[in-house]
């Protein structure tokens, strides 16, 4: 797939638009057909429709060229981690979040309940906790910034404590998005996404990625997509190709939004606490900066008021949805402690606001009119 281009030397806005192109013919298309077939004739590379096709290579070449390693296409973000903890023999120890994404975590509890993982659950921002979970460990699975709390993890720092303790590294770079951070030029041994977020970034359709440079966890997951079967429809695959190609535009603009609503909302005297870690005063700031492109999109804010105002506020918006998700073109807010499954150090009054692309002035009118709605003063 190399086009001609001397990928190396290319920026992300380049690479999402030139990447994934089937090669250049008379006639020729310049994006690839989208496959519906379960069958194909015998003798060629493929073989059948659960071992790949068209379309998911050019949506995992491209990504591929984002995170520097090589790419496997799943039906969701959890069918991606799913494919990871399978790597994990019976009983392994696992060090992973105590409050990340509630899905993972949620997956990761019930593994422990069944006795086919020992999970050690950890407080991922606080390094020392990591670090003295890891002996004996054979997984350290990470997730930065952390979803709903929107804290920072150490990444370079653990990793590195976490290869040295022999363990297989894992990112959840989902938030931050290989515009902000390369897990694997860190030291990681694999990357992974809910590609459902912002590489995709419309809100449509579910699908996620694993990504890494060793040509033997590639195989070993590929066994674990191709006989676990979490398989992405060519019809999803080729709409993500088509998301990401703005996918550099898309955070470019989420992520200047996200820093003026963050300033915004610190001043605001109806709000308790803004975690966003561009912000100076955010506890991460500096560790973001010292290894981090940039700041993503997600701000999270806790508001002086009760349950039921916050509840009415989120559903008081007009152009913010309240829904659970992230990572599209509109801006979708919630308060997170509505799931019973998100984790008890989250705050009752915390609304996890995913910033889109729309004019940030009117986000703020928004915003204001939500507070007035609910009767927040
Ligand atoms: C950080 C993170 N990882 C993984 C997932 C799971 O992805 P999916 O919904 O595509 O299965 C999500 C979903 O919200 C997420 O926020």
């Amino acid at each position: 797939m190399s086009q001609g281009h001397d990928w190396e030397k290319l920026s992300t806005e380049t690479k999402v638009v030139a990447a994934g192109r089937p090669a250049k013919k008379p006639d020729g298309a310049l994006n690839p057909s989208i496959a519906l077939n379960s069958t194909f004739h015998e003798g060629g590379p493929v073989g059948y429709g659960r071992y790949g096709n068209e379309v998911w290579s050019a949506l995992e070449d491209s990504i591929s060229l984002l995170e520097s390693g090589k790419t496997l296409i799943f039906s969701s973000g959890m069918g991606a981690i799913s494919a990871v903890f399978s790597l994990l023999p019976e009983g392994a120890v696992i060090v992973a979040a105590e409050n990340g994404y509630q899905g993972t975590t949620t997956m990761l509890k019930k593994l422990h309940e069944a006795k086919r993982l020992d999970v050690r659950f950890v407080n991922l921002p606080d390094t020392d906790s990591v670090l003295e979970a890891l002996p004996g460990a054979q997984m350290l699975y990470l997730e930065s910034p952390t979803n709903p709390a929107i804290e920072v993890v150490d990444l370079p720092v653990v990793i590195a404590a976490g290869k040295k303790a022999g363990c297989l590294v894992v990112v959840d770079n989902t938030l931050a998005t290989p515009m902000i951070q390369n897990p694997l030029a860190l030291g990681a041994d694999v990357s992974l996404h809910s590609v459902t977020k912002y590489l995709s970034g419309h809100s449509d359709i579910l699908l996620g990625c694993t990504v890494t440079k060793s040509e033997s966890i590639l195989e070993k997951l590929e066994q674990a997509r191709r006989y676990g079967g979490a398989i992405a429809g060519p019809f999803e695959a080729w709409i993500a190709l088509r998301g990401l190609r703005t996918f550099a535009l898309r955070m470019q603009r989420s992520q200047e939004n996200a820093m003026e609503l963050a300033k915004r909302l610190e001043k605001d005297p109806r709000v308790l606490r803004v975690r966003y870690p561009g912000l100076p005063s955010d506890p991460f700031h500096l560790r973001a900066k010292s290894f981090m492109r940039g700041f993503g999109a997600m701000i999270s804010f806790e508001v002086k008021a009760e349950v039921a105002q916050i509840d009415k506020m989120c559903n008081s918006s007009k152009l913010i949805t309240n829904a659970t998700s992230l990572g599209g073109v509109e801006s979708i807010w919630e308060r997170r402690r509505r799931w019973a499954t998100e984790s008890h150090t989250i705050p009752e009054n915390l609304i996890r606001f995913s910033v889109g692309i729309e004019n940030v002035d009117d986000l703020w009118a928004d915003i204001q009119a939500s507070f007035s709605a609910a009767n927040i003063k």
